[in-house]
């Protein structure tokens, strides 16, 4: 089945992971091969040869040569370009979504849902690059005018993490290529067989509709070339989606040269239920949020704050949909399968791990728990009870399917609590109480980037600016207004007139 789908997709067994433009996938071998396993079974899907350092240099030069013209291509022209590549990824939606599940291990539809999503931010950046306003200022000064422009940027770098293996690449690259960038892609060493897949319909489909070299690809098994693309001054911008110890060094590397970074980092989230919860709609939140994708989506929820008089019944609740789902974890291409494996063994054992220090903090396996004795990263999901909100494992992101139940009496402490942990993505709270929803939505109540009402925390819609506070490391990507990170903004002052007034009425007269 995996080679059908390679197949599908333009891959064999051994690929090239560096695209050089002008149509050129790299023959050079020097780098190193990278391993791609399937996590479901531990088998070697394909191969990817590493960059070499002399291909990066092909790439980064060519990249700031395409810039050059494609700065001047008027913006709605470029998302004529990028509309292509959406349609594109339309026709290859199921293949695509197959080989993001099997390459990844979450389930069909979330490989789907990922292609989906890319999809939706192409069509959104489409409209976007009819909509790149600036605003008018009314001068102080007679016979001004004041307006500011937004202009391309230049070179984006775009370094995506296994998870999100296609998705997050396109919420940067198809605003940035509206917005006039040329992108450059360093995957994860874990995924590059998607982002090569991707790399090649969106490419296509570029050469076709007779557009430019827009967008770029390396892979890197070792970090080394990633290190020297975070402090490249020739990137102007630096995407990064990874975990909060990784994502400061690439603050810290690219605020030491003065560039720009957008960082999409870990994520603690906590969903909060409160005594007029719908449990109808809070029970599936919560396992969705907290096993789908096993628990490996940085929105994944992580912690529930429930109050203490209904705690005991929702615990209930949870395990028993839990005790479903395990007899639904299995082969992630299959139908039948709600939750595949984690990505690799190294997962499980930080999985084991976790769950190891909750035990010796205090804390009871309400279920879960389990490493699967078979082939392939499976663990059952576990639920975690008898640990205070401050004990320094659920402080902790673990990127697997781990839930700490936490019982509170008062509102202002459970929104406390839910904001004491040092990541700020995403926070959910289900409540039938206006009052209490309102709170939890104000300028005193969740201090994440996404806050929800009666819905999880994981599964945003593109259509929202996505990312979050704190150690989350700030960045907005996708929906709402995200694209001026893709842009540089102008100031622009206009003297009409005969006379040259100073600002602040200042004299200067010689
Ligand atoms: C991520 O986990 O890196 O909100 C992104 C969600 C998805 C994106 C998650 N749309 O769950």
């Amino acid at each position: 089945m995996s080679h059908e789908i390679l197949k599908a997709l333009g891959l064999s067994d051994v690929n090239s992971g560096t695209y050089l433009g002008n149509g050129e996938w790299s023959t050079d071998t020097s780098a190193g091969l990278i391993e791609v396993t399937n996590p479901s079974t531990g088998e070697v899907i394909a191969k990817v040869h590493g960059t070499s350092a002399g291909d990066y240099e092909t790439i980064v030069k060519r990249a700031r040569e395409a810039f050059e013209t494609w700065r001047t291509t008027p913006a709605p022209v470029r998302g004529e370009a990028v509309r292509l590549c959406g349609e594109a990824l339309r026709k290859y939606k199921d293949e695509l979504g197959s080989l993001v599940s099997l390459e990844n291990g979450k389930i069909k539809p979330e490989g789907d849902g990922e292609v989906q999503e890319m999809i939706d931010i192409a069509d959104f950046a489409v409209g976007q690059s009819r909509m790149m306003y600036g605003l008018t200022m009314h001068s102080e000064r007679p016979g001004h005018r004041m307006y500011e422009q937004w202009h391309p940027l230049g070179v984006v770098g775009i370094i995506s993490a296994f998870n999100f293996p296609v998705a997050v690449w396109a919420w940067n690259a198809m605003l940035a290529a509206a917005c006039g960038d040329i992108c450059i892609w360093k995957p994860s060493p874990k995924t590059p067989l998607t982002a090569i897949a991707t790399m090649k319909i969106c490419n296509e489909a570029l050469k076709a509709g007779g557009f430019p070299e827009i967008f770029y690809l390396f892979n890197d098994g070792d970090n080394a070339l990633a290190k020297q693309f975070v402090d490249d001054k020739r990137i102007d911008l630096v995407s990064f989606t990874g975990s909060s110890a990784v994502g400061r060094q690439v603050g810290v590397r690219v605020a030491e040269r003065m560039g720009r970074s957008l960082l999409e980092l870990g994520g603690n989230n906590a969903m909060i239920v409160d005594e007029t919860a719908d449990l109808k709609l809070a029970i599936p939140a919560i396992a969705f949020g907290a096993v789908g994708t096993a628990g490996q989506r940085c929105t994944s929820t992580r912690r529930l704050i429930v109050h203490e008089s209904i705690a005991e019944e929702v615990t209930e609740k949870l395990v028993k949909a839990y005790k479903q789902i395990e007899s639904k974890i299995g082969d992630p291409t299959d139908p039948a399968t709600l939750m595949g494996p984690l990505i690799d063994p190294a997962s499980v054992e930080r999985f084991t791990k976790a769950l190891d220090t909750a035990k010796a903090a205090g804390g009871t396996v309400a279920t879960g728990g389990e490493v699967l004795d078979r082939k392939g990263n499976f663990v059952t999901p576990a639920i975690v009870t008898g640990l205070p909100g401050d004990a320094e494992i659920v402080r902790t992101e673990t990127f697997a399917p781990i839930l700490y139940v936490i019982p509170y009496k008062d509102l202002d402490d459970a929104i406390a609590l839910q904001n004491s942990v040092p990541q700020g993505l995403s926070s959910a709270f289900f409540t039938l109480n206006m009052r209490n929803a309102e709170r939890f939505l104000s300028a005193t109540g969740s201090d994440c980037g996404i806050a929800n009402v009666n819905i999880g925390t994981s599964g945003a819609e593109i259509g929202g600016a996505f990312g979050g506070e704190k150690e989350t490391g700030g960045g907005r990507e996708s929906g709402s207004d995200a694209w001026r990170a893709y842009m540089r903004r102008q100031t622009n002052t206009i003297n009409w007139s005969s006379e040259l007034p100073l600002a602040q009425g200042i004299k200067f007269e010689i």
